[in-house]
């Protein structure tokens, strides 16, 4: 293949880099557009086509539904790997060895305090707010707590403050389940491993032990596994754009999780549940909603299907169907939900317009299945999906800032009114 193309715009011929990656991909390096072609700019809505950055991190092939996390497949690392593992090869870029995972896990565990100031924040809260705006003030908040901005060209400076957010942020989840739900803040147990601790902190009654539950614990760590990084998504840009004006890195991270919030991308966990809910009191009728989904007049959208990047099977949800099955089996749980999510699925699978627009159940269509069967209420799935995400998102912006990316700033085509004088309010 040639290294260059060419543009012909208004009989003028311009020749810009062709760029390949490491997977064959290739890109059209336009970063002299404008200046060659004296200010033409290319449009593309949502970013459709547009490569916003080169990255290492992690490689996906929608069309064959393939998803590495630094090569690893991520079958494998949701088969062999532990969370902190996974943490740790998304932001330093290779597995943890032995004495690497350990002093990981250690430095985290030192760094799981949070000030109890921050306390006063949760208890300012409504019991009505949405974990989401509760757990992106608190991830803000902690920039007031730890004013050192990061030296990103430290490692030791960088180490710390991974350290310190994945220690905290668990604290913080917790605080906002237990905040809701009425419960004494809990400040968990250093004697246990990262996601025992997690659900320790959001489960123990007062009044009671906690009984650590094996499969619980397999559970979520293989579901914080499979939402830790999914390349540019629209809240990993999010981080990406907010860190490269060198705001902080918690700063970076609450815009992170206030985009994924939205019900179009991480807020669909949630929307999903709510749908399938809807549809049992609606007696199963799948086929009323799959004809609303279908409705150009009507703004339903059969939540948990469609993918902007995936056009064949998530692979993620591949593994999520059958780890739904699994769970529920073990658990003794006979949820109707799950049946119902297969009969839409079968459905979807079957519609032409579902098949003609390549639309897929994804990673929130069976995970909200999972976390309701793990005794997580609906609004905090979104929580527990940016629990998962927090190590891309850290990933991502540290690689952002090592690449001494510049600031993000697109521009625009402007198509409102030309030039004009005032005129005084008399006369308007
Ligand atoms: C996540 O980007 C990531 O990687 C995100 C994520 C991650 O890990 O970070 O994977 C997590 O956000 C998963 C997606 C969760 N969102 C949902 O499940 C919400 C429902 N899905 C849709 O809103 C939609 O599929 C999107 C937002 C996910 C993707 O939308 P696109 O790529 O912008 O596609 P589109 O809106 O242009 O749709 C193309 C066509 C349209 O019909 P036509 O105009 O061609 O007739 O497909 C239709 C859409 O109306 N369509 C749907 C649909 N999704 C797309 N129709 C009904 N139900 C749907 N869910």
């Amino acid at each position: 293949m040639s290294d260059t193309t060419t543009l012909e715009i208004n009989g003028k011929k311009h020749e810009f880099p062709l760029i390949t990656g490491t997977e064959n991909e290739v890109a059209i390096d336009i970063k002299s557009l404008r200046a060659d072609t004296n200010g033409v700019i290319t449009l593309d809505s949502g970013y459709k086509n547009t490569g916003s950055c080169k990255s290492a991190i992690t490689f996906l092939d929608g069309e064959k539904g393939i998803l590495r996390y630094r090569g690893y497949s991520i079958e494998e690392l949701a088969e062999k790997a532990d969370f902190l593992e996974v943490a740790y090869l998304l932001i330093f870029g290779e597995l943890p060895t032995k004495e690497q995972n350990e002093k990981f896990h250690n430095d985290i565990k030192a760094q799981s305090l949070v000030d109890d100031d921050i306390r006063k924040i949760v208890d300012a809260f409504p019991k009505s707010a949405h974990p989401m705006g509760i757990i992106s003030s608190l991830t803000s908040a902690l920039t007031a707590f730890n004013p050192s901005s990061v030296n990103v060209n430290s490692e030791a400076d960088m180490y710390n403050s991974v350290v310190r957010i994945l220690g905290k942020f668990p604290v913080l989840v917790s605080w906002t389940l237990r905040k809701k739900q009425g419960l004494p803040l809990d400040y968990g147990d250093k004697q246990l491993g990262y996601v025992e601790n997690i659900l320790k902190m959001m489960f123990q009654e007062p009044n009671a032990c906690y009984v650590q539950n094996n499969i619980l614990v397999d559970t979520l760590d293989k579901l914080l596994i499979l939402h830790a990084d999914h390349e540019q998504n629209c809240s990993t840009s999010t981080v990406r754009i907010v860190g490269s004006s060198h705001a902080g890195l918690f700063a970076s991270l609450s815009a992170g999780i206030s985009a994924l919030w939205g019900p179009l991308h991480g807020g669909a966990n949630q929307a999903v549940l709510e749908m399938l809910e809807a549809i049992k009191e609606d007696g199963g009728d799948t086929k009323k909603y799959m004809a609303k989904a279908k409705d150009k007049n009507d703004p339903f959208r059969l939540m948990g299907f469609g993918h902007r990047v995936y056009k064949n099977f998530d692979p993620r949800a591949k593994i999520l169907k059958k780890a739904a099955d699994e769970v529920l089996g073990n658990l003794g749980i006979e949820d109707p939900i799950l049946e119902i999510a297969k009969g839409l699925e079968k459905e979807a699978l079957e519609d032409k317009y579902f098949v003609d627009r390549k639309l897929y159940p994804n990673v929130d269509f069976y995970s909200g299945i999972i976390y309701r069967a793990m005794g997580i209420p609906t609004d905090m799935f979104t929580v527990m999906f940016a629990l998962g995400r927090l190590p891309g998102w850290i990933a991502q912006w540290r690689e952002m800032r090592l690449n001494k990316e510049p600031i993000g700033r697109p521009r625009q085509l402007y198509i409102g009114a030309t030039e004009r004088s005032f005129t005084p309010v008399e006369e308007r």
